[in-house]
Parts: structure tokens; sequence; C-alpha cells
């Protein structure tokens, strides 16, 4: 992820009757709020994080919480917002099947608090018992924002030593620079194949300035992405910053382009889009109890294109209009009952059956020969697509993804990927490593970041006496989401207790921030001396820490 530059949402909602509001600094926005602008590579800004939902699908993270077993304080506090498909993970991780995490950063300063967040994600998951792989992201770092190797070098080191000092098992997760990566260059070479300029054009507003290795740069993410399946396909969660996920939806594209096999519902040998087949599958529903009752038993084509057109009544199995005479729907229509319509009378009198349609991609001619043999049942082969009537969806995906893997393909698995809030700056608005006061490096010294602490912005009232009166804005407060997010770790009392103190008016903001202060001192401390334990382990690593480039 980048920067966390961003302004924190303010909290429009009433938290006085909400008792699980105190523990989570999520919430809604205020009014006029900015449209959502996602850029991995300039400063994003999420006035109101609801609009992600909306505009860009992400799904709330609240909807996957209860199944998480024991759940990350960051997902209990409702830091971690959103996700795409974590549900698949959940279920890997239920099962003790193969799933992964991964994320990556890119080497551009100091790894600071906001930082953290995402290397507590990585390591959560490790401890969940999946595989973990953190990245450097130096050939992005060079491409996209020009840093010379020296200076990749340094930064790199400092992420991979508070990554291990924070916990990451080196022992049973991979650590990986891009440049120095074969296998993973390899792939983003393959993935390119499948994506071209107007798309990124489309996507991160590339122009004609751009430059070839930023692209590329774009590329070697999504081969990161995809990266812990070269092995085997599996679910992998990506968890990063809103952010990025621009690049997470063109992986999950791009995944899914890369597989031999598509596996779609059909009624009949002609190809739907999915507001027809909403459409065949009503009139197939309506019309086989109609079928099963009469000697023909069987539901065709034009009895679907009659019942779209003209109604059910109209309907006569013994009756049937003369197909070279009956003509309905109108295939350019925009109108999918008269498209679907237009491909059933056309169809005539084939029977209209269920059944999955396996659709060849990219699969080999072995392979597509694999694929036939191997579906059970009743099946019909065209050229380039095998129908199956009697699996299941599910069994088709799973079939399909077997017959890849066992023929040389990735059976790659869409990509999961979680988000988290961006952190507000100490000294309000955005959280931005070019403005040391706005955020506490994990390099900082205790003192300093003591000192940064106490002079951040808080949510306070004018006076103590105001405070005592109104209460603390603590949803508009640095200082409380310093708790929340870092602080305040495990301990969800302590979050409640400040939240609540806050805004009850019990709390003032001097001793708040003392308090926060202290800890913050000691956690930097204690990070440090942890990240000096961790020298030799990281040089032990069989992790390139010098580039040969220049
Ligand atoms: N683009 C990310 C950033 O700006 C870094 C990154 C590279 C990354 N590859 C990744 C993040 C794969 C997540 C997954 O920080
Ligand atoms: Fe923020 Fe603490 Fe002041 Fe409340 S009391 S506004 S949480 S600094």
């Amino acid at each position: 992820m980048s920067d966390h530059t961003d302004e924190r949402p303010r909290d429009a909602r009433d938290h006085t009757d909400d008792a699980d509001r105190s523990v989570r600094p999520d919430g809604g926005t205020a009014a006029g709020a900015d449209d959502v602008t996602l850029d991995p590579w300039g400063s994003s800004t999420v006035a109101d994080y609801r609009k992600l939902f909306e505009q860009f699908g992400i799904e709330e993270f609240d909807e996957v919480l209860p199944d998480v077993p024991t759940p990350h304080y960051l997902m209990r506090r409702g830091v971690i917002f959103g996700h795409r498909e974590y549900r698949r993970v959940l279920e890997a991780m239920a099962n003790d099947d193969p799933a992964a995490v991964l994320s990556g950063f890119m080497p551009t300063g100091d790894p600071h608090i906001g930082h953290k967040l995402v290397f507590d994600e990585i390591i959560w998951h490790q401890r969940q018992g999946l595989d973990a792989y953190a990245l450097i992201a130096d050939l992005e770092a060079h491409a996209a924002r020009g840093l010379s190797w020296a200076e990749i070098d340094e930064h790199a080191r400092d992420y991979l030593l508070s990554l291990l000092a924070l916990g990451f098992d080196p022992e049973e997760g991979e650590l990986y620079r891009q440049s120095e990566n074969r296998p993973l260059q390899d792939l983003a070479f393959e993935l390119g194949v499948k994506a071209n300029y107007s798309e990124l054009q489309a996507i991160y507003g590339f122009d004609g300035e751009t430059d070839v290795s930023h692209m590329q740069s774009v590329v070697t993410q999504m081969a990161d992405i995809c990266y812990p399946q070269l092995d085997e396909p599996k679910p992998t969660v990506i968890p990063v910053g809103p952010d990025q996920d621009p690049h997470v939806r063109l992986s999950r594209d791009l995944a899914s382009r890369m597989r031999f096999f598509g596996v779609t519902e059909a009624y009949a040998s002609f190809e739907v889009d999915e507001a027809e087949r909403a459409v065949v599958a009503n009139a197939y529903e309506a019309l086989a109890e109609r079928a099963a009752d009469h000697d023909d038993g069987t539901v065709r084509c034009l009895d679907a294109a009659v019942l779209v057109e003209e109604g059910i009544e109209a309907v006569d199995f013994d009756d049937r209009p003369r197909m070279d005479q009956y003509e309905a729907g109108d295939s350019g229509s925009d109108d999918p009952e008269a498209r679907a319509a237009a491909k059933l009378a056309n169809a005539g009198m084939e029977p209209l059956r269920p059944r999955v349609r396996f659709l060849d991609r990219n699969a080999t001619p072995e392979a597509f020969a694999a694929l036939v043999e191997a579906v059970d049942g009743e099946k019909r082969v065209f050229d380039e697509h095998v129908d199956a009537f009697d699996l299941t969806h599910d069994e088709a995906e799973s079939l399909a993804q077997d017959v890849e893997v066992d023929n040389g393909g990735y059976g790659f698995v869409p990509p999961s990927s979680i988000y988290h809030r961006f952190m507000t700056g100490l000294t309000g608005g955005k959280m931005s490593s070019s403005i040391p006061a706005s955020h506490i490096s994990l390099l900082d010294d205790p003192a300093e970041g003591y000192d940064k602490v106490k002079s951040a912005t808080t949510g306070g009232r004018e006076t103590a006496e105001l405070q005592r009166e109104l209460g603390g804005e603590a949803d508009d407060c640095p200082v409380y989401e310093l708790y929340a997010y870092l602080l305040a770790q495990d301990d969800d009392d302590l979050t409640r207790e400040v939240y609540e103190e806050c805004v009850g008016g019990e709390r003032l903001c001097g001793g708040c921030k003392e308090q926060a202060a202290e800890l913050m001192r000691e956690f930097l401390e204690d990070h440090q001396e942890k990240r000096a334990e961790a020298e030799e382990l990281l040089d032990s690593l069989d992790v390139e820490l010098e580039s040969s480039r220049r």
C-alpha cells in the first residue's frame, strides 16, 4: 500500500445508544463529502467509506465478521471495513485447506504506523495457518516513484526488519523483492498478455506520457497477487488500503482470463448474456412442469419464445406455431426479453434444458479433450464448448480447475482482499509520509514519538469546562484513533474506556494524550529493541539486501 494519506470520515451518527460504537472508529460522513477516487499513485482521499460499497462493489466486512473464528482487533474495531470474497479464505481456513496471505510495500520512505496495520494483518493470517508472503515492491518504487536502487535498498531493509520484529515468521513464510524474483517476473509477462493499454488507461488514467516501466510495474503487481498460487491454486487474501482496489479488481480479472475454461449456465446450444439467461431460466421454470404432464414431455425453445412474446396462455404443446413462419423478438433490442425471444425462436424445436457449460478460453487441445473425457453423465460436445447435463455448477467449477491443473495450467482462484481505513494525520487532515509531524515512523526516536503524540490535534473542546459539559469528539480525534488502531493493542476494554470517558466528558485531552504518548514511547522502545534483535535473522535469510542493479 502507499501512504496512508487520508482524511478520516466524520461520524454523523449518534453514538449514545450504540454500545458497540465505542470501540469502532468508523462511521458515516458529513454531508457534501467528496467523490471517491481510488488512485494507487496519487493521494487517495476517502471521505465516505460507504461509497466504496456502492461505487466499487467492495463488500462490508461486518457481514463476514461473525464467521471469523478469533477476529483481530482491527477487524473487531471496524478498522478493517471492507472485503472482496474474503469468505473464500475463511472457508479454506475452517477446512484446513491451503490458503495464503500476501501484501507488498513500496520502499519509498520509512515504514510508519500505517504500514504496521498491514504487517499485523499478514502476521495474523500467518498465525491462523495461512502461507504468508510479503514483498518489497522495488520495481514499482523505481518506475513509479523514481527512487534510486541505493535508496530502495535502505528502505527495503527497514520494512523487512519491522515486519520481522512484529512477528512475521520467515521460516514459514516467504519474503521477496520484485527485482530479484525471476518466476514472479515470468508470471508478470504472461499476465501482461491478457491486458492491453486501453484497459490500463481506463483503470489508472495512463496516457501517452506514461512510461513503459510504470506499466510493467502494474503487471508485476498482478503477478505478486497471483504468486502464492504458482504451485497450486488456493484462496489468497490481499490486505491493502482501498487505494489499491483498482489493482485488486484487475488481478481478479486477469486471474480468470488466464483460466482454461469458463463455467456458465445455459439452456440450449446458443449463448446468452446474463440478462437473457434470466429470461430463459424463468421461461423454462414456467414450462417444465406443464411439459411433464404432456406426452411430448419436452420443453422446446419455440415454446419458450411463445411464452416470452405472448404469455403462458399462448403456449400449446399440441399446436406449436410453424417454426419457419414464427418470428419473435429482436436480436438487436435493448430489451433482454426481446433478444431472448429471438434466440429461442431461432432455435425452434431444440429442447430447452438446463445445463452447465464449459467454455474453452485458453485450453490446449489436449486439455479440452481431457475435459470432455472427465465430464460424467450426459454431455454434448461442441467446437468451443461442452455442455454437461448431470453436473452442478460447483462440481463443474472444480472439475474445470482439476483438468486445467492436470494439463499444465495454473487454475487461479480469483484473489480476495480486505481493506483497512487510512489513519488520520496527527496534525489533522491526511497522514502523509512527507509531513513528519503527521505520522509516526517506526524508526522515530521514542522520545520524539512521545512528543508527536503530545502535540497532536484532538477532538477536544475549547475549554475543560466545555469538555466536561459536552464531552469530547472521539470520532474526530486522531489520538483516539491511535488507541484504537495501535496503542490499546488487543485490549478492547481500554479502547472502550477511552471512548466512553471522552464522549461522556470525564476525560480531558491533556491526560488522555499523556497516557497515549507514554504508550507510544513504550511501543517504539519495544519495537526498536525487537528490530535490533531481528537484524541477525534478516541477514541470515535468503533475500537480497543489496541490489545488483544501478
Ligand atoms: N502497489 C503497492 C503500494 O503502492 C505495493 C504492492 C506491490 C502490493 N505489489 C503488491 C500491495 C501486491 C499488495 C499486493 O504500496
Ligand atoms: Fe481525543 Fe482523548 Fe481528547 Fe477525547 S479526551 S478528544 S480521545 S484526546
